[in-house]
């Protein structure tokens, strides 16, 4: 089996059947056919109605801390991914209270959005914060972090495009820089664990992996 197959069959997820709230269900219901991308969208920069640079967050858990950055960056368009579908409820609901107008949302496999929504070259930004640690030996497979996925990134990614990760778990922030450092057109920087940018906001998971104790790191790097 190729890596690409490999990556295709592993998922970074398993579907939990989540219990919908009555509000996260009438969001998904009344604001999924405004804010949703259809998977044949053939490129996710078409979901605009305006040319603006383009970030993608890859699960973004309850979306929180999208919205608040949609918010946040209004010049810069924002497009989600996440396959839970109560985060996607929630954060739909944000986007509407908020009056966001700069967020779409693609409720599936982000590797699958990769492979087949995103064009060569059309990605200013990729934030990935906190993705599932998978901590077991046996389950690193299913990191989303791996030289094969950057690498697919990479390539959707403008020259100059800027990559940021997060995570609360020491072993997978090592793991991340190994990744990253395998993919020679990506640029780390000196110390590769940076100050929490100005732009992230605390994420729930941040929050959840303070209370235990554990340490927050992120990773900046630009592509070549
Ligand atoms: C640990 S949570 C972090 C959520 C959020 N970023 C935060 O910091 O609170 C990881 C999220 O990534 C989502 N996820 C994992 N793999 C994914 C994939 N391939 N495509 C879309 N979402 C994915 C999961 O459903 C989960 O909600």
């Amino acid at each position: 089996m190729n890596e690409e197959t490999r990556l295709r069959r592993v998922r970074s997820f398993v579907r939990r059947p989540g219990r919908l709230t009555p509000g996260q269900r009438r969001a998904l219901e009344a604001l999924l056919p405004c804010y949703g991308i259809d998977s044949d969208l053939a490129d996710l920069r078409l979901a605009f109605d305006r040319p603006a640079p383009l970030v993608v967050e890859i699960g973004f858990g309850n979306g929180q801390a999208l919205a608040w950055m949609a918010a946040n960056e209004p010049e810069k368009n924002f497009v989600g991914a996440e396959v839970h579908e109560p985060g996607v409820g929630r954060l739909l609901k944000s986007v509407e209270e908020a009056g966001l107008g700069n967020v779409r949302v693609c409720m599936r496999d982000a590797v699958e959005v990769l492979d087949r929504q995103v064009s060569t070259e059309s990605l200013d930004e990729v934030r990935i914060y906190f993705p599932d640690p998978w901590p077991k030996k046996r389950h690193h497979k299913r990191r989303l972090i791996q030289r094969p996925f950057l690498e697919r990134l990479v390539e959707r990614m403008k020259p100059g495009g800027l990559l940021h990760l997060a995570t609360d778990w020491a072993p997978y922030a090592e793991w991340m820089v190994e990744a990253i450092r395998e993919v020679p057109a990506l640029a780390l920087q000196g110390d590769p664990f940076v100050p929490r940018p100005a732009w992230r906001p605390q994420t729930h998971f941040e929050r959840r992996g303070e209370k235990k104790g554990h340490e927050i790191v992120d990773i900046v790097c630009r592509v070549a």
